[in-house]
């Protein structure tokens, strides 16, 4: 067993786990924050996306070890307030899902787009190169690029 203390949406998580813990199984099973799901065994779904000190990872590609000590943010940490994020309002305001299932970790992904891109037009061009890493299995992902440029230009007016 190995000791991990992670900061989880703002608040200190110790936990006594055996090494080979991935950090999206410590997220869902041992702190029942399930809104960040595992949609494939490969490392390409994009489903498990959380932020790692501000930058968008695939919590099924990390060990929870890996991140001792560190800040992780995960979908149920964006709200302030029971209000939702503004990626998120121009999730549900443009339609970018469906079943949902990918939608936390899209969410995830557009937010650190829109942070990365803080200084340059984020184009739609820009946002399909961006999404390479998250797979969608029902939507067109058309709804889900016009809800991601409406959510970074959210973001930027503040
Ligand atoms: S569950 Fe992590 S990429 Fe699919
Ligand atoms: S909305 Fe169903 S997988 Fe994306």
């Amino acid at each position: 067993m190995t000791k991990v203390s992670i900061t989880v949406n703002g608040t200190a998580q110790a936990a006594d786990l055996d090494p080979r813990t991935l950090l999206v199984d410590f997220l869902r099973d041992h702190l029942r924050l399930t809104g960040t799901h595992v949609g494939c065994d490969t490392s390409q779904c994009g489903a498990c996306t959380v932020h790692l000190d501000g930058r968008a990872v695939k919590a099924c590609t990390l060990l929870a070890a890996q991140v001792d000590g560190k800040a992780v943010t995960t979908i149920e940490g964006i709200a302030k307030d029971g209000v939702l994020h503004p990626m998120q309002a121009a999730f549900r305001e443009h339609h970018g899902l469906q079943c949902g299932f990918c939608t936390p970790g899209m969410v995830m992904t557009a937010i650190a787009m829109a942070k990365d891109s803080a200084g340059e037009p984020l184009t739609e061009a820009k946002i399909r190169e961006e999404l390479e890493g998250n797979l969608c299995r029902c939507t067109g992902y058309q709804n889900i690029v016009r809800a991601i440029a409406a959510g970074a230009a959210a973001m930027k007016a503040g």
